[in-house]
């Protein structure tokens, strides 16, 4: 079985992916690795965050790996907050950084936004990207208690409820990261 490293210890992340390409890919995370690393992941982009982290595992470990970057765009902010969505109002508390975002926002009647998910694969000397993107709106307040991250404020197009009220089953089946991780899968069943 061919091994590849999954730059994150995140287990859902893990999961997902091992549900795809179980039997043809053994995948390891970062701690299978002992690779207990700050990476750095300082782009402007999420292509250069992805890829960074895929780069650091060649350079140090000699590992063909794959790394993921995601994050919320919003149209009328000049699509922050982006690369820095985990940290937006400059701590990693997703409550002030929803607060900051809605105070943002305002009134503004344009509240279109979408997640975005890159993933970065390093493969047999070769580099490939596989994005993800869900389209939607970013709500006036906070609606349900399941997700993480912004979940809370996001409505996906051609749904009347957001991120946070949809069971885990529901969001993972239609999220930017399903979404870039079904190519990847796609990609990799196909050597
Ligand atoms: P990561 O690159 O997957 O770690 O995502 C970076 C940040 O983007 C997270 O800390 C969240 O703030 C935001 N984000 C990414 N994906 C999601 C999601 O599915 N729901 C809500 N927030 C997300």
């Amino acid at each position: 079985m061919i091994e590849l490293v999954f730059a994150t210890n995140n287990k859902n992340k893990l999961d997902e992916v091992r549900a795809i390409v179980d039997g043809r890919f053994f995948i390891k995370s970062l701690e299978d690795i002992g690779c207990y690393d700050d990476i750095p992941e300082t782009g402007d982009t999420f292509e250069e965050n992805a890829k960074q982290k895929s780069d650091y595992l060649f350079r140090h470990f000699q590992l063909d790996s794959f790394a993921d970057d995601s994050g919320l765009e919003v149209e009328s902010l000049k699509n922050e907050p982006g690369v820095y969505s985990a940290r937006y109002s400059g701590t990693r508390n997703m409550e002030d950084n929803i607060d900051l975002l809605l105070e943002k926002l305002g009134d503004n009647a344009n509240r279109k936004a979408c997640f975005r998910t890159v993933i970065s694969l390093y493969l047999n000397k070769e580099q490939h990207f596989f994005e993800g993107v869900i389209y939607g709106e970013i709500t006036h307040e906070r609606k349900g208690a399941e997700g993480f991250g912004y979940d809370p404020v996001f409505v996906p197009n051609g749904y009347d409820k957001t991120f946070a009220e949809m069971s885990a089953t529901e969001k993972n089946d239609i999220s930017h990261r399903a979404i870039a991780t079904r190519k990847l899968g796609k990609y990799l069943l196909s050597l």
